[in-house]
């Protein structure tokens, strides 16, 4: 089993509609590590060798939070700065996070379509996430597709936000168990309700034909589990 560990990062939890639920709902998983950084930090004062601990005692690190001003909120910035420090994240000898799984979980107000090019934000929200992907590089962990919520105001009146709960739990057991097949996953641009949709068949219950990944090959197959 991989230890996963949730750093949750939202200043605003009196008025979130979607977060907190699938915070609530994660933290009850076992085998799952749930840390509400507002609540452990309201001073923003980070233990910072609380935190490299915790990190390095698990091999799965989420980020959940919701986009604030197209970035994260400004504890988990804060808790980028101060923790992911020289010769620990990176750098010489600075491989204890080498290895490690990365999954950001994000939700925003703006609704997918202004997440283009030519949308009101101008810029995909992968790309929008690439401080982080590239952070995750740079200290050797294997980033996988941001799971994204668009137009999460929306979500609980248009019945989405019970199905992707029930995903983001579904998803999270998987990287538990290690039944997913990563180079599967990592051939979505973002792991949203369509791409989420088809863990189970990730897990490698029996592929339909028109499930298929864009390569072609049956996504259940030939699956390649965290520990390879
Ligand atoms: C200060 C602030 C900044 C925000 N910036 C963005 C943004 O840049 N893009 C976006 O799509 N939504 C933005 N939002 C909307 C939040 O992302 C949205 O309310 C949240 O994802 C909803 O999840 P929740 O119900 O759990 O709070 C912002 C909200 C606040 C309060």
């Amino acid at each position: 089993m991989a230890r996963v560990l949730i750093l949750f990062a939202h200043p605003g939890q009196r008025h979130s509609r979607l977060n907190v639920r699938m915070a609530q709902q994660a933290a009850r998983l076992d085998g799952v590590t749930f840390v509400d950084l507002y609540a452990e930090y309201p001073r923003f004062n980070i233990d910072i060798d609380a935190e490299q601990a915790r990190l390095v005692a698990h091999d799965v690190i989420i980020f959940q939070f919701p986009i604030y001003w197209y970035s994260v909120p400004a504890l988990l910035k804060e808790w980028q700065d101060l923790v992911l420090e020289y010769g620990f994240a990176y750098g010489q000898s600075g491989s204890k996070l080498s290895g490690k799984l990365f999954l950001p979980v994000v939700t925003t107000g703006g609704a997918r379509d202004a997440y283009r090019e030519e949308g009101s934000n101008h810029f995909r929200l992968r790309t929008l996430l690439s401080p982080l992907e590239q952070t995750a590089s740079l200290c050797g962990m294997r980033f996988l597709p941001p799971v994204a919520l668009f137009s999460a105001h929306d979500s609980a009146l248009d019945g989405r936000a019970d199905l992707h709960i029930a995903a983001y739990l579904r998803l999270l057991s998987a990287l538990r168990d290690e039944t997913l097949d990563l180079n599967a996953v990592s051939r979505f641009e973002l792991l949203d309700d369509d791409a989420l949709s088809r863990v189970d068949i990730l897990r490698g219950v029996t592929p339909n034909p028109a499930d298929m990944a864009p390569s072609g090959l049956p996504a259940g197959s030939n699956s390649a589990r965290m520990s390879e």
